[in-house]
């Protein structure tokens, strides 16, 4: 299919005592950084464990709050870190571990005195780090059911000056281990954990119609969608159960294993403008457009039919959607302050090369405009 594995990576699912346990498990003195704010600290209730890292390695901990990261947090964070460590541990939704694989391919480039945002911003772009044979193994350790970040070899590094996505990408950076804890995705606050479960579903449909999806690939995406329509709404009505939680854990996986053989296509393609510019959650940006792409490439591929079919009692996928986020978040446009008039800017941003040519069917900006102007 392509010269990429198909998931070399170490997932384990633990307890959070087994958590703590790893944690404290590598040799003393090893030159650990962790990436995780002080404030979600507190929440996941890590603080002894933190401090019993900080007594037996050799340890930096970056303690800020790195939501949607940036490549001039890339450069505060390796000079923060100062010397290279032997691992990086990220706890936290995609942001931390986002900004753990781009110190991870940026490290010796940055600490190597190149710290000019600018230049950095153009590194990236130009995939100068693709070569580097000496990036940091990260300990990836969710704390969202839903991004898959977890799981996949990229991440999203935002140039909020010049207002581009950027992206690091390479096979060196899939997690060296993965650790997925019930417990810690369960202080997430019912949005988040809405906009993130339907993220990882967005995920499973994009990987189940992407030009390099395979029927194992469907097969794990068709679980994916399934347990996501199945355990949502119960984990809306009941966020305190365990049981529930889990089974979004084992969903997000699923769908973040599939995505990260294929990539995702149009509806993501699409939701990156609205995130740049109007701060719409990631969930439900890619959510919004989910079922006219899937309306669109079932000429494409008719067995979509099939993934449609498991929203069949509820009415159709969108009515499903509408459903889950009742008293959540209206999926509407104009729910996130976007009006007629900016539907051309977000047209115009709309073509991310590698995910909108990544979709089955080409899709034009009259399209784009039209699908827009159907959710305003
Ligand atoms: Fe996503």
């Amino acid at each position: 299919m392509k010269d990429d594995l198909f998931c070399p990576i170490n997932i384990e699912f633990v307890t959070k005592n087994e958590l703590e346990e790893v944690l404290l498990s590598y040799n003393e003195g090893s030159s650990i950084s962790l990436i995780v704010s002080k404030d979600m600290s507190k929440w996941l209730k890590l603080t002894n464990v933190i401090d019993g890292m900080a007594s037996r390695y050799d340890f930096t901990w970056l303690d800020e709050n790195y939501a949607n990261p940036t490549h001039i947090d890339v450069i505060n964070g390796v000079k923060k870190i100062g010397t290279k460590p032997e691992k990086l541990i990220c706890i936290g939704g995609g942001s931390a571990i986002d900004l753990g694989k781009g110190i991870s391919a940026l490290f010796d480039y940055i600490s190597s005195g190149n710290d000019v945002p600018d230049d950095v911003s153009e590194y990236i772009q130009a995939r100068g780090y693709a070569d580097n044979a000496n990036t940091i193994p990260i300990i990836a350790i969710p704390t969202t059911a839903g991004t898959g970040s977890e799981v996949t070899k990229w991440a999203t590094i935002w140039d909020t000056v010049s207002g581009k996505k950027l992206s690091v990408d390479m096979n060196a950076l899939y997690p060296a281990q993965s650790l997925v804890c019930t417990e810690l995705t369960m202080t997430a606050p019912k949005k988040l954990m809405v906009s993130t479960a339907l993220d990882a579903m967005s995920h499973a449909m994009e990987s189940f119609w992407a030009k390099q999806t395979n029927p194992l690939i469907q097969d794990i995406a068709m679980m994916a969608v399934s347990k996501i329509h199945k355990y949502l709404p119960l984990a809306v009505q009941k966020p305190d159960d365990y049981y529930i939680r889990s089974q979004l854990c084992r969903a997000s996986i699923l769908a973040g294993v599939a995505f990260s053989n294929t990539r995702t296509t149009a509806s993501h393609s699409i939701s990156y403008p609205m995130t740049m510019m109007f701060g719409v959650d990631h969930g439900f940006a890619v959510i919004l457009t989910i079922a006219q792409i899937a309306k669109i490439n079932m000429s494409a591929l008719p067995e979509i039919a099939e993934l449609l079919a498991i929203f069949e009692s509820d009415g159709g996928l969108q009515e499903w959607l509408d459903k889950v986020t009742d008293d959540i978040q209206t999926l509407r446009l104009s729910a996130f302050g976007i009006e007629d008039d900016d539907i051309d800017k977000l047209v115009e941003a709309s073509f991310t090369a590698g995910r909108m040519n990544n979709n089955p069917v080409d899709i034009s900006k009259e399209q784009v405009r039209q699908i827009l102007s159907n959710i305003l």
